[in-house]
């Protein structure tokens, strides 16, 4: 379903009360049915659908696990880390990470595991406000973060997920040192270049491999990471218990962040389809325990995220208890609602058992669709079906 749709709400709804351009001439009599064509009038008097929009979402929070402060902190860490690698490498001095910087990304990694320790019910979310930022570094954080909850859950030590974590906030540090015109390129790559962005676990390893203070678990994540269960990972192909549990859980959480999160060559994917295509994944190349612990840990409908009802209701998820997270609390447009004062209504799926959660859409791209053409103008599309993974 496209997010257009958003706007089929409306039609059919009589408009309750007279509608006036600014120059006081009457656009729409009392009670005319709402069509495509009223839609149009309206939108040409500057009466945006984007209101729709935001009477949908106001006043919900969206928040990712960490807030955007703390998330911002920790980039900064990690770009430093990243990119003094990325400089040495440029001007050919051997590249390695400084004492003062391994200094800084474990007081991060200590910080996230505090933050993620602290209470039982947190679920994973991530928020859209630092979509700016490079895709590398929001990953290594998120990648990290999502570790840390499925050690966590998997009933690691302390210190085991402090180690996972520093191998999941390094895993693509190797990217630093393989051309980066083929990491930021849009296109898909060909075989030629994919096989020197799948050096990047063997570069990051001899990057780190020397560093005493690492512990191994966290090099052998770097250098393990791209390893399936059935051979058909890299570089070395290895299989099954080859393969340490560690190494198990940053792959899963790398695959599902690269998947739920929009890249330069392709939309990200709804968070309920990425599940599905990695849960069959997780039948020969993942391992299965690890999927069923890392996905008890994620929000499939989080808060300010798109929904269509079973009944076809367009709506947005205000709130959900993560005792029920598939069943969120959703609001959508009240279907008797007055066009010049348009009403919401919130629907309890916890209550009402005869409906569920058919389908999403994006309202981040919806928006930001509505910034870049006024208007109706094309929107973007929703997010694909399809999982090309690049590296
Ligand atoms: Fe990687």
């Amino acid at each position: 379903m496209k997010p257009q749709q958003i706007l089929t709400e409306l039609i059919g709804c009589r408009i309750k009360s007279p509608i006036y351009s600014n120059e006081g001439h009457l656009l729409l009599k009392q009670g005319t049915v709402i069509d495509t064509a009223v839609l149009s009038k309206l939108e040409r008097h500057s009466i945006s659908p984007l209101d729709l929009l935001n009477k949908l979402t106001k006043d919900i929070p969206v928040k990712g696990v960490l807030d955007d402060q703390e998330m911002e902190k920790s980039l900064k860490v990690v770009k430093k880390v990243f990119e003094n690698v990325l400089n040495n490498h440029s001007k050919g001095i051997g590249a390695t990470i400084p004492d003062e910087h391994l200094k800084l990304v474990e007081e991060v990694i200590n910080f996230l595991i505090e933050s993620l320790t602290g209470t039982g019910d947190l679920l994973y979310t991530v928020s859209d406000m630092l979509e700016n930022e490079p895709y590398t570094y929001k990953h290594s954080i998120n990648v990290s973060i999502l570790s840390v909850l499925t050690a966590k859950a998997l009933k690691y030590g302390t210190e085991e997920i402090k180690n996972i974590a520093l191998g999941a906030f390094l895993h693509d540090i190797g990217k630093m040192l393989v051309d980066q015109s083929l990491i930021t390129k849009p296109d898909l790559l060909t075989s030629a270049e994919k096989e020197l962005v799948n050096q990047h676990p063997k570069l990051g390893y001899e990057l780190i491999k020397n560093i005493d203070k690492l512990p191994y678990t966290a090099k052998q994540i770097v250098l393990l990471h791209h390893e399936k269960l059935d051979g058909s990972g890299y570089p070395y192909s290895i299989k099954g218990i080859e393969i340490p549990e560690y190494v198990r859980i940053v792959t899963i959480c790398d695959m599902y962040d690269a998947m739920t999160t929009n890249r330069v060559y392709r939309n990200k994917m709804p968070i309920y389809k990425v599940l599905e295509l990695l849960m069959h994944d997780a039948v020969y190349k993942l391992d299965r325990k690890v999927y069923r612990y890392m996905i008890e840990n994620i929000c499939v409908f989080p808060p300010g995220s798109g929904v269509v009802l079973s009944d076809g209701r367009i709506g947005v998820v205000a709130f959900y208890r993560t005792a029920n997270p598939t069943r969120p609390h959703v609001r959508v447009i009240d279907l008797e609602t007055d066009i010049t004062d348009i009403k919401v209504e919130t629907v309890n799926l916890e209550r009402k058992r005869t409906l569920f959660v058919a389908d999403t859409w994006d309202v981040h791209e919806f928006r930001k669709g509505f910034k870049a053409t006024p208007g109706f103008g094309e929107l973007p599309h929703r997010s694909n079906d399809t999982v090309e993974q690049k590296h």
